[in-house]
């Protein structure tokens, strides 16, 4: 056990723990994206940015381990002007219109979608190749949970990963195959750690389309529904 402070406020933890897990067992939140309960984190998205005294750069809470005697400020000016960029460089790049969540941040943090306006965006068109989901990548934010559930933190199934470069830098199914010519056994784990909406539910897919949930069931087995 160690003591460090966060917010002014000294907290005691284990050996082992990241910032973000510091100040959340002690009720102190940093916002995160790519973070998840379920995967391995990795520091992508750089939403949980803190200040430490005498670390010249911020650094992100999900994967740097607390310190004894560590002074953490998770909301300062600093840290807050660059969540807010953060948030305002996702906004003008993509789509976040299905990524609550996302969308609440920018609230809290008065970001503008409108502050980088020549920004190039993020286009993609709708893959609806299979029976359980479809993939709209010009609203994914790259945080990579989907790639790890499919992979070595749930389901060591590996039919999706990083594909391209740069900007071009997507994610993708090898040779950008269809998913049923892929080793994607439909678990749906994907699904449910995707927190923009880039990855969704067919059904749910269908019904915001206009489809009814008539017709959704005529496609899945063939037959009318026999009315009671
Ligand atoms: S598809 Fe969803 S879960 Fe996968 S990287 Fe994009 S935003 Fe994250
Ligand atoms: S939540 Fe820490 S870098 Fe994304």
């Amino acid at each position: 056990m160690f003591t460090l402070i966060v917010d002014g406020k000294e907290i005691t933890i284990e050996d082992g723990k990241t910032i973000l897990e510091a100040a959340r067992e002690n009720g102190i939140d940093i916002p995160t994206i790519c973070w998840h309960a379920a995967t391995t984190a990795n520091g992508l998205c750089r939403m949980c940015v803190v200040e430490i005294e005498g670390v010249r750069l911020l650094q992100p809470a999900c994967i740097v381990k607390a310190g004894k005697d560590m002074k953490v400020q998770t909301r300062s000016e600093r840290v807050i002007r660059a969540r807010r960029t953060i948030l305002e460089l996702l906004a003008s790049t993509m789509d976040l219109s299905d990524a609550p969540e996302v969308l609440a941040m920018m609230d809290e943090y008065g970001a503008s979608a409108e502050r980088f306006p020549d920004a190039a965006r993020r286009e993609s068109e709708v893959k609806d190749d299979n029976p359980m989901y479809i993939r709209d990548y010009s609203k994914c934010l790259l945080c990579w949970r989907c790639v790890q559930v499919c992979a070595e933190d749930a389901q060591y199934t590996y039919a999706i990963n990083f594909d391209g470069r740069g900007f071009k830098t997507q994610i993708g199914t090898f040779f950008d195959k269809p998913i049923p010519e892929t080793t994607c056994v439909l678990c749906g784990q994907c699904v449910g750690v995707c927190p923009t909406g880039a990855l969704k539910p067919k059904r749910q897919y269908l019904l915001e389309q206009g489809v009814s949930a008539e017709e959704i069931s005529v496609m899945n087995t063939g037959r009318k529904r026999r009315k009671s």
